[in-house]
């Protein structure tokens, strides 16, 4: 799977999710998250981001390796909704990402 990392954090640009072919980039209060079942890794999404948030999971910068397990906790209460364009904005981001102070200040 691909993982959404800190830069996204308070950026939300959202040109990530056009380019999913499968629609499995889910919006939080703070940041987006890849659904890490629903993903086929086809990439398509990593080079659109303009603050480089996105990493395929084996990629991930050590700083944010507990991005990882966040693009996973936040499907908890989800499941696998099968696409995210009917579910919109959920307000499940794991509570050590609601509690970050504001980015990019
Ligand atoms: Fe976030 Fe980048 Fe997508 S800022 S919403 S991962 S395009
Ligand atoms: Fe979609 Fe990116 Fe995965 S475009 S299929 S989330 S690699």
């Amino acid at each position: 799977t691909y993982v959404i990392a800190e830069p996204c954090v308070d950026v939300l640009d959202k040109a990530c999710i056009d380019e999913c072919p499968v629609d499995c980039i889910y919006e939080g209060e703070r940041m987006l998250y890849i659904h890490p079942d629903e993903c086929v890794d086809c990439g398509a999404c990593e080079p659109v981001c303009p603050v480089e948030a996105i990493y395929y999971e084996d990629d991930v910068p050590d700083e944010w390796s507990n991005y990882t397990k966040a693009n996973v906790d936040f499907f908890d209460k989800l499941g696998s909704p099968g696409g995210a364009s009917k579910v919109g904005k959920t307000p499940d981001d794991p509570q050590w990402i609601k509690d970050l102070p504001p980015q990019g200040e």
